[in-house]
């Protein structure tokens, strides 16, 4: 996850985030995950494939010719035990969601996990919620307890604002994996005002 080298310098808190087109499948040669899965899923060509199916939409990071990071939206379903929205007069207990299907970064970079997240919550918002009922943004955040410690990638995504679709779930996990969910509310909410402040100026 520490920077070392190759990408040192770069600031990827506001770096551009391209949609996936034929042309840029070609990158990716030397990219280098902390997880070596994710190089797999690139370079064997899951991740083209899977946007060739439209079961998902890719978008990545470049830095010149080097491929550092990589994001796929999906649709989803959260299922939830709890009645969440009980307060607001809804008793369901599954929603419509947006889903961070496959994301990873190259392990030389620093910040770009944040960034690549932050920017799908930006873009679910701005593009997507407007035409389409879409109240949260899940994960299945992945757990390995194959390896010593386990891998949890479940506190990034805390560090987000993501909480767990099962609070109680004893670990390690059924699956490899904890759904987490992002509740969109109060970020429409702000945008739409933000958007009214705009039209009246
Ligand atoms: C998960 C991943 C995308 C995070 O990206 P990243 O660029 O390393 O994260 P950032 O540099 O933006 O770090 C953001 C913060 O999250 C923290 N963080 C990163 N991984 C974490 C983890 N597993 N648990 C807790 N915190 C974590 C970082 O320490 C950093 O904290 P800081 O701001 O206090 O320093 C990256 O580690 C990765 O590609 N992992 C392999 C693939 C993977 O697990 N994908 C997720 C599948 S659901």
């Amino acid at each position: 996850m520490a920077s070392a080298g190759k990408f040192d310098g770069v600031d990827f808190s506001q770096v551009d985030i391209q949609h996936l087109t034929p042309e840029l499948r070609q990158l990716g040669q030397g990219f280098r995950c902390v997880r070596g899965e994710f190089v797999t899923y690139w370079k064997q060509g899951r991740i083209q494939r899977e946007a060739d199916a439209h079961l998902c939409q890719c978008w990545i990071v470049r830095v010149q010719d080097a491929l550092v990071g990589y994001i796929t939206l999906l649709a989803d379903k959260l299922q939830v035990e709890n009645t969440l929205l009980v307060q607001e007069g809804v008793k369901y207990r599954t929603f419509p969601a947006v889903k961070i299907g496959l994301l990873a970064v190259d392990r030389r970079t620093k910040g770009l996990g944040i960034r690549l997240v932050e920017w799908a919550i930006d873009y679910v918002i701005t593009e997507v919620t407007p035409i389409i009922g879409v109240r949260f943004i899940t994960v299945d955040a992945l757990y390995d307890s194959e390896v010593e410690p386990a891998y949890d990638v479940s506190g990034f995504y805390e560090k987000l604002g993501f909480e767990f679709a099962d609070p109680n779930e004893t670990l390690p996990p059924a699956h490899p994996y904890r759904t987490m969910y992002l509740d969109l509310k109060v970020l429409i909410e702000a945008l739409a005002l933000e958007k009214r402040d705009e039209d009246q100026v």
